[in-house]
């Protein structure tokens, strides 16, 4: 279990993470959705070790991550932001040099090859150099280069962004049956639908702040599981309401056009921060 006490993150004035506390159970599947500069990256590399906290713990089955960290650096595969790929060599030298960092000997890296490069269907192209790869074709990879070493959590930030609605489905199955198999998973999002579809608990950060957590049906029935959308003073409104009736009736007071639909993530995420998620991001 990953537990968060009090994490505060401070680059000079800003305030990256502030106060942050929550936890994720094994096996779980979690999604943070954020906006841009939401904090996300900087929580992903502080669980990674990469950044260090300013105050408060991050603990791991309740080991302390900035102490023990080498033990836990091999329990975690971490899928950045931004590539983590060497370009000039190939898909399968990619995985067998990620090996070797993480001291895996040679029969171990070969199996492991071997079975990452048919997992993620990359068999055909294992020769080829990264460089040569499509973006979808690339994310895949890194997340094959993450599991290499085996670990049981994997933490990928934005692991679709930029992807077209196929290749972002390929990704989802893929970390699916991850999940499936036992990977705990924290991935960070913008896509409200990604968050919807894969993740069984979500939580909602703006500006630093941890605003939400629960599972998405928790959070979107505490905005109100009905919206009531019309258009006023030239900008759509939304009100919130329980049940359809309720807003339906809401809808035969209220003049002009409007629309009763059922909520989603990305309403009760406005309604939290008054920002939409999905137009911060060009992608
Ligand atoms: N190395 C750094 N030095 C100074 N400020 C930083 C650094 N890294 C992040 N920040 C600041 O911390 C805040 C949070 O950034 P972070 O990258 O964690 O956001 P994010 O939610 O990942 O955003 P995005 O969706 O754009 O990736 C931002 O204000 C950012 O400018
Ligand atoms: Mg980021």
């Amino acid at each position: 279990m990953i537990v968060y006490s009090d994490v505060c993150k401070k680059y000079g004035e800003i305030n990256a993470v502030k106060k942050l506390s929550m936890e994720i159970g094994r096996g779980e599947f979690f999604g943070l959705l954020g906006p841009n500069g939401a904090g996300k990256t900087t929580l992903l590399r502080m669980t990674t070790t990469l950044t260090p906290l300013s105050s408060g713990t991050i603990t791991i089955d309740g080991a302390l991550i900035a102490r023990d960290c080498a033990a836990i650096k091999q329990r975690l595969g971490i899928v950045p932001q931004y590539s983590n790929l060497e370009g000039e060599l190939s898909a399968r030298q990619n995985l067998e040099y990620h090996g070797r960092l993480y001291g895996m000997p040679r029969e171990r890296r070969r199996r492991r090859t071997e079975e990452l490069l048919a997992f993620a269907d990359l068999g055909e192209r294992q020769h080829d150099k990264a460089k040569t790869f499509s973006g979808g074709m690339q994310r895949k990879l890194m997340i094959a280069k993450a599991l290499m070493h085996s670990p049981d959590i994997l933490l990928l930030d934005e692991p679709t962004t930029g992807l077209d609605a196929a290749w972002r489905r390929k990704i989802w199955d893929l970390l699916r049956r991850l999940n499936a198999e036992g990977l705990t998973i924290f991935l960070t999002t913008h896509y409200l639908e990604e968050a919807q579809t894969l993740c069984r608990r979500v939580g909602m950060i703006d500006e630093g702040l941890l605003k939400k957590t629960g599972t998405p049906q928790e959070v979107i029935s505490q905005a109100g599981n009905f919206v009531l959308e019309h258009f006023q003073n030239g900008e759509t409104a939304q009100d919130f309401f329980q049940t359809r009736d309720e807003a339906l009736a809401a809808a035969q007071q209220t003049p002009g056009d409007c629309k009763v639909r059922e909520a989603n993530l990305e309403d009760a995420f406005v309604l939290l921060t008054h920002k939409r998620l999905e137009d911060s991001h060009a992608s």
